[in-house]
């Protein structure tokens, strides 16, 4: 079997950037301080971790004392899921999220709906994967406290109108979360001139280390804490601070900031990915090309043909792609995504998710159409 040498699952996870490594290694080696201690290791692990804060509000434009590290993007989205509250209104407990969200989102959701003994609502999505916001005004009837609905969808790209989802959720008094784990590196994010309420982001989805994630939380919006114990993250997560994933993340985020205006070219890379394997490929199609899009996530579909022998077909050649969510990759389930969309069981079970990073170069890209055609041909055959 060739060895693995072309990575295009980058949506899945990305590579640690050496400088990263670099910034964690002194954390993992000699200084091993506990951010909590007020002596001297402890003091310099705990500027480390304010450093690191600090980077990461930057490239989100939050004030640092708004960011809450926390173990991953799940765990920051099951934390405000579970406990961003309105201090006004307390008493409100009903979350609501769009169709399409990660299961981190979805799954919180479903539960704290089950257990106010509320049917399972969520917001719906058109053909290409969008969010109208016109829907809106029904589903504001069973008076959510908050509003989740990712910044770009992680199979397809699709990005979602915020600006007006935000407008109306606010004029309606509710809170809004975004889960911008794919979008955070890839477009610029402001969360002042949002005005979002939270947000969630990954370390190891902008080439930082994996098992380390964080949320802002706008301040004076309330966050009842999951964990509890110590009175880290200024009580609102307990449990002593992973000193060298928050420094990597905090390198990962500052080395995001400064390529930020570098993604054009993957999206030009992308697109003539695209256009090359539609051409190449009969009754071939691409997910949600139609709407504005992140610029490094391409979804592919073949009928009659299910993604995932193709990803095993590409494996076996050295190519690694991804059948949408990495982590629920084990399940037959077709994607809900596309099946949200209003694609049929057949058509769900059709794609594969091409991304690429900054670093993913035109050569690899022809190795990719050279070899995918093929395997069509083959698997349509059998
Ligand atoms: C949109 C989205 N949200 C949340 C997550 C979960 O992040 P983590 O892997 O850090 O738990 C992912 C990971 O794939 C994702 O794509």
């Amino acid at each position: 079997m060739p060895l693995q040498s072309i990575y295009l699952d980058h949506s899945a996870t990305t590579p640690l950037h050496s400088e990263v490594l670099e910034s964690m290694m002194p954390f993992l080696a000699d200084q091993h301080g506990n951010p909590g201690s007020l002596h001297r290791a402890g003091r310099v692990a705990r500027k480390a971790v304010e450093q690191a804060r600090s980077q990461v509000a930057s490239l989100i434009h939050a004030e640092p004392r708004e960011i809450l590290f926390t173990g991953s993007g799940t765990e920051a989205n099951n934390l405000i899921l579970t406990g961003l509250h309105s201090p006004s209104e307390p008493q409100r407990s009903l979350p609501l999220c769009s169709a399409i969200e990660h299961h981190s989102v979805l799954d919180p959701t479903r539960n704290a709906r089950a257990k106010q003994q509320q049917s399972e609502a969520f917001l719906p999505v058109n053909s290409i994967g969008l969010i109208e916001p016109e829907a809106l005004a029904e589903a504001f009837s069973s008076k959510p406290r908050l509003v989740s609905v990712m910044f770009a969808n992680n199979e397809i790209g699709t990005i979602q109108p915020l600006d007006a989802i935000i407008e109306r959720s606010h004029q309606a008094g509710i809170l809004v979360h975004t889960d911008a784990v794919q979008a955070v590196g890839k477009i610029p994010i402001d969360v002042r001139h949002l005005a979002i309420d939270a947000l969630t982001i990954s370390a190891h989805k902008i080439h930082g280390p994996k098992g380390i994630g964080a949320c802002f939380v706008k301040h004076g919006v309330g966050i009842r804490p999951m964990m509890r114990g110590g009175a880290q993250e200024n009580g609102r997560r307990a449990g002593t601070e992973n000193v060298a994933g928050i420094v990597g993340f905090g390198t990962a985020a500052a080395l995001a900031s400064r390529q930020l205006h570098d993604w054009r070219h993957v999206a030009t890379l992308r697109d003539q990915l695209e256009s090359t394997l539609i051409n190449s490929i009969p009754r071939s199609w691409i997910n949600g090309a139609q709407g504005p899009r992140l610029p490094h996530i391409s979804n592919i579909a073949f009928r009659g043909i299910e993604g995932e022998p193709v990803m095993l077909a590409l494996d076996a050649e050295g190519i690694a792609v991804g059948t949408g969510a990495a982590c629920s990759s084990g399940s037959l389930d077709p994607s809900h995504v596309l099946l949200a969309m209003g694609q049929s069981y057949e058509e769900a079970h059709a794609a594969i998710r091409i991304s690429l990073s900054q670093n993913t170069s035109e050569e690899e890209l022809q190795s990719l159409c050279h070899k995918l055609p093929p395997i069509i041909e083959r698997l349509r055959t059998v």
